[in-house]
């Protein structure tokens, strides 16, 4: 039995939307932090019958997508024909804490593993494998900070992939996770990719984002949190305006989330706090900081009555156990 282990990432630059569906091709480039926890664990061993204790339908398609890409590899019978996953995780579902990223990047490397008697798979392979069953979990098999590079025309499985675009010790940034509510989201990362073009600020919304991107890979380069806050709080807000704007619309904030974002700015304006805030697709609120601000932040965090926090920093991405 394989066993690997990976956490959720954190987008600075969001990924939402699609150019082909069914193949999770996103429509643009995106970029996160990958964090060091809450951890999620997945074995995968062989089984007569495919087997897994949630979502049987998207594992399953998963797999199927896994095993295509692997036709193209040449290297079809590389996994055997139905597994069993076990799954353990430290997080709460459907609250915006990306834990399909976090699944997705273990199995991915747990599925890597079983294929590398065969060939070993490189980290852009296995990231392959990572965004057929959940976009941003391809990001989540680097360490450190990553891209998923989506941009261009190809329509084939492997036509986006992560990249690392630097390591987890080249910038200690810490992410304090405020949640809000642990009631489930209404709708899903995935549908609400497909719902993303429907929105008049869509189109605009791509043309943006090489430019944000880039702004983003500089400030990370050269560690400029200035730069760093607002890109980042540029892109969270254009992404939640493109969810509210689509048909139906979404709205994945909450009063709670405004409040808290209110707060912070006061907070960071007042004590002129080096401190991001930034949301996926639900209410809660991640709160990027360095070394300087943690304490603070933390403390801001605690505060909070009735919401769950996690104080994580960079992490190293999926791995083997
Ligand atoms: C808002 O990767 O969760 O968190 O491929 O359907 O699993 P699926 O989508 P998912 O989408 C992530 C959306 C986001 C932004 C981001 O993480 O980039």
């Amino acid at each position: 039995m394989i066993t690997a282990r990976s956490a959720p990432n954190i987008a600075l630059i969001k990924y939402w939307g699609n150019r082909s569906n069914n193949l999770r091709l996103p429509a643009a480039d995106s970029l996160s932090m990958q964090l060091d926890g809450p951890c999620v664990e997945v074995t995968v061993e062989s089984h007569e019958t495919f087997s897994v204790p949630r979502d049987l339908q998207r594992f399953t398609t998963h797999f199927a997508l896994v095993r295509e890409y692997l036709r193209t590899l040449g290297i079809p019978n590389a996994l055997p024909q139905a597994v069993r996953i076990g799954i353990t995780s430290q997080i709460p579902s459907g609250i915006g804490l990306a834990s399909s990223a976090a699944v997705f990047s273990a199995l991915a490397e747990a599925y890597a593993a079983i294929i590398s008697k065969t060939r070993p798979l490189s980290r852009k392979e296995i990231s392959v494998i990572a965004r057929l069953g959940s976009g941003s979990a391809a990001r989540s098999v680097f360490g450190g900070f990553a891209a998923l590079v989506a941009a261009g025309s190809g329509e084939t499985i492997d036509s986006a992939y992560a990249i690392l675009i630097a390591p987890k010790n080249h910038w200690l940034l810490y992410d304090v996770i405020i949640v809000p509510t642990q009631k489930e989201k209404s709708v899903g990362s995935t549908e609400g990719h497909a719902l993303a073009h429907t929105s008049q600020l869509f189109t605009d919304r791509i043309a943006n984002i090489p430019r944000r991107q880039q702004e983003c890979i500089d400030a990370i380069m050269k560690r400029d949190f200035e730069k760093l806050q607002r890109v980042a709080e540029e892109d969270c807000a254009n992404m939640h305006a493109v969810m509210q704007t689509s048909t139906p619309p979404l709205h994945y904030l909450s009063e709670e989330t405004h409040r808290i974002i209110r707060e912070i700015k006061e907070l960071r304006t007042r004590e002129h706090l080096p401190v991001l805030y930034t949301m996926d697709a639900g209410p809660t609120v991640h709160l990027i900081c360095p070394e300087e601000a943690i304490l603070k932040v933390q403390a801001f965090a605690q505060s909070q009555k009735g919401c769950k926090v996690f104080e994580t920093q960079v992490g190293r991405g999926s791995f083997l156990l």
